[in-house]
């Protein structure tokens, strides 16, 4: 049944309106977006503040300091604990037998676990934090592939006030040991090994070799996720702590608001990993928000959000947004691909997935591999889809509504960062038009601006840096505290607070966001964000090498659409081939991961700089994407331009 309007078009744009079928049981209205307006900021974040249980109500919706580096505090006063929002309260409400996680192993295994069974993991394994010393605010580290006992153990941390710093499993040793050190975490819950592709990878291993170079000793808890029973050594074993905990009851510690929740690291613009906080009410608050307002969720709803929840997309939209709202969240452990490529929709079958939540990168594999996979499986349990990571091109966007919405199913292209903690931009699937290839306005009480370098704002229609100037729940403690941002939290030139994102957007004459990518030195590839300073200083490691710059190219598989296209240029007597070639890969998948290993990698006698000594990037990337470079007569060494081209590693 296709009862969606047609597709409009007015001002030249096109317009795609939601379904009345959705419209009508559409968690937030167009009252709803009204009383926001009428509230005013911040007051409107009360009832937001409201879908959550404070064990200790909140005395004002915000506190905020006049001055420039001030604190900003949200529910001051408020007392609560995530884990028992997203856990016991449900229990409480008698819904203890419904389906918190659904979990699809690598194998093809499934292990369902309802709120009560949640709830028992939960606290057994809380109670085995404590046994082995783990006090509030002490930081437990996780590295852990898609398994259930991730979330168990994040929802367990939060129980006894423990911020828990969940590193991607597909980080190397190295990036591990700099997020241990870096967080001071004498806690580590990992696991042996995983299956990737049909291989068991040791995980084991590589969180070995990262505990010996942390400057501290690290406890360290081993989930047995491979067939083969390895020992686990000195370490404590996952499944024997929670057997011997096993009916333990653990009073949620009382946090207060601004209280830690969690620890993330991600790719900032210097060559560190740059440390990121959340905090417990705002962060809850505003994830368990847009989870209600943008996806829709509720407690009859099956989630399913495909990031890993290595990344902040996976702690906000698979683990603590649905979660708090008493809805089940799907978990995937495999690969898209793997056995066959109509694995997701044979998923989105079995359990009846109603809200699907991707990336434009695996949208854009799935075009490749053709709607035939979508089409054979029956998808008419979906009712919402959407997107996050990177802008989303018409085409994708269409044909993701066509081909696993059915034309039926609005979809929400959602912009926003780690450092935001949740969306930002998009529109409410019942009430707002949707506009392909546009993200949508800022959501009810966030407010935007896109300026000019000089922090003016630009007209409609002109490109800018987008700058969020208000103060919202889901920022970043560090962010409120106003300290380490250097020049991220500022004042606009009319003494208006701002916080500069670092993405480049044009606001069109109906307040509809298109996104342009990032102004700054933070890397898009695919949705996964990294830092090129971090990737140059792990390649100007390698011996041989004298300078580096790295910059996105466009790849010619319409798949990933950017590649990382290295430009090194060797010492004097060093010959660029493909052996040096090989250990800068090497270097690079060796310090963060193989995630951030260069595509390409062009040999360069020089690199083109300003009369100053810096590297322009902008000419490399023109010349990796064969553009037409413009006037290149600021540099001190223009004639180096037309080598590289004859250069290039294509
Ligand atoms: C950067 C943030 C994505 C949330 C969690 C991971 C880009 C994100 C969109 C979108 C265009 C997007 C931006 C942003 N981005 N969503 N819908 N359209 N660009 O976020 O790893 O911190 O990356 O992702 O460049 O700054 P992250």
């Amino acid at each position: 049944m296709d009862d969606s309007s047609p597709d409009e078009t007015d001002g030249g744009h096109e317009w795609v309106t939601p379904p009345e079928s959705f419209v009508e049981q559409a968690n937030v209205t167009a009252a709803d977006r009204e009383a926001f307006r009428e509230a005013g900021w911040p007051e409107c974040w009360r009832r937001p503040g409201d879908l959550l249980d404070w064990g200790c109500g909140f005395d004002a919706v915000l506190d905020e300091d006049d001055g420039d580096e001030g604190p900003i505090r949200w529910f001051p006063g408020g007392r609560l604990n995530a884990s028992y929002n997203c856990v016991d309260r449900h229990v409480e409400a008698g819904r203890g037998d419904e389906t918190a996680l659904a979990w699809e192993g690598k194998l093809g295994e499934t292990r369902t676990y309802s709120y009560r069974e949640l709830a028992d993991e939960v606290n057994a394994f809380a109670a085995a934090l404590r046994e082995l010393g783990v006090e509030e605010g002490d930081v437990v580290t996780l590295y852990l592939p898609m398994i259930p006992e991730l979330p168990v153990a994040m929802l367990a941390c939060a129980r006894i006030g423990a911020p828990h710093s969940v590193v991607f499993a597909g980080f190397s040793a190295d990036a591990l040991a700099t997020r241990l050190s870096g967080a001071d975490s004498e806690y580590l819950v990992t696991c042996d090994g995983y299956y990737r592709r049909g291989a068991a990878l040791d995980l084991k291993r590589r969180a070995d070799n990262a505990c010996v170079s942390v400057g501290h000793a690290v406890e360290q808890v081993v989930v047995n996720r491979l067939d083969d029973d390895r020992p686990v050594g000195d370490h404590r074993a996952y499944a024997d702590l929670v057997e011997t905990h096993a009916g333990a009851e653990v009073e949620p510690v009382s946090r207060a608001s601004d209280d830690l929740l969690f620890l993330i690291y991600t790719s900032g613009t210097t060559g560190e990993p740059t440390l990121v906080r959340h905090t417990t009410g705002g962060y809850l608050t505003h994830v368990t928000w847009t989870s209600h307002a943008v996806l829709d969720l509720g407690p009859d709803d099956t989630h399913w959000c495909s990031a890993d929840v290595g990344w902040i997309t996976g702690h906000s939209y698979a683990v603590y947004g649905p979660l708090a709202l008493g809805a089940t969240t799907v978990l995937y452990e495999g690969t898209p691909d793997h056995p066959e490529t109509d694995r997701l929709w044979e998923i989105i079958e079995r359990n009846g997935v109603d809200v699907f939540y991707t990336a434009p990168t695996s949208i854009r594999a799935f075009m490749k591999w053709g709607e035939q996979h979508p089409e054979r499986h029956d998808l008419s349990s979906l009712r919402l889809l959407g997107t996050v990571g990177e802008p989303i091109d018409e085409t994708a966007w269409h044909w993701y509504r066509n081909h696993v919405g059915d034309g039926r199913c609005p979809v929400v292209d959602t912009w926003w960062q780690t450092e935001t903690g949740g969306i930002v931009l998009s529109t409410l699937p019942g009430v707002d038009r949707m506009r392909p290839g546009a993200v949508g306005k800022s959501l009810p009480g966030i407010e935007t601006v896109v300026v000019d370098e000089r922090g003016h704002r630009v007209a409609d229609g002109e490109a800018g840096q987008l700058v969020i100037t208000r103060p919202w729940p889901g920022m970043a403690r560090s962010l409120c505290e106003g300290t380490d941002w250097g020049a991220r939290r500022t004042r606009t030139v009319d003494g208006q607070w701002q916080y500069a994102t670092g993405d480049n957007a044009v606001r069109d004459e109906d307040g509809y966001l298109h996104l342009l990518g990032r102004a700054d030195d933070v890397l898009k590839v695919s949705d996964r964000r990294l830092s090129t300073t971090e990737i140059e200083s792990a390649i100007v490691g390698v011996e041989g090498v004298a300078e580096a710059a790295v910059v996105v190219g466009e790849d010619d598989d319409a798949v990933r659409q950017s590649e990382i296209h290295a430009f090194v240029s060797p010492e004097s007597n060093v010959a660029g081939d493909d052996a040096l070639r090989g250990r800068v890969r090497t270097a690079v998948e060796e310090a963060i991961g193989p995630i951030a290993a260069p595509d390409a990698v062009t040999f360069a006698p020089s690199l083109p700089k300003t009369r100053s000594g810096k590297v322009v990037r902008r000419y490399l990337a023109a010349i990796a994407n064969g553009e037409d470079l413009g006037d290149t007569s600021a540099l001190r060494n223009p004639e180096v331009v037309g080598e590289l081209e004859s250069l290039l590693d294509r």
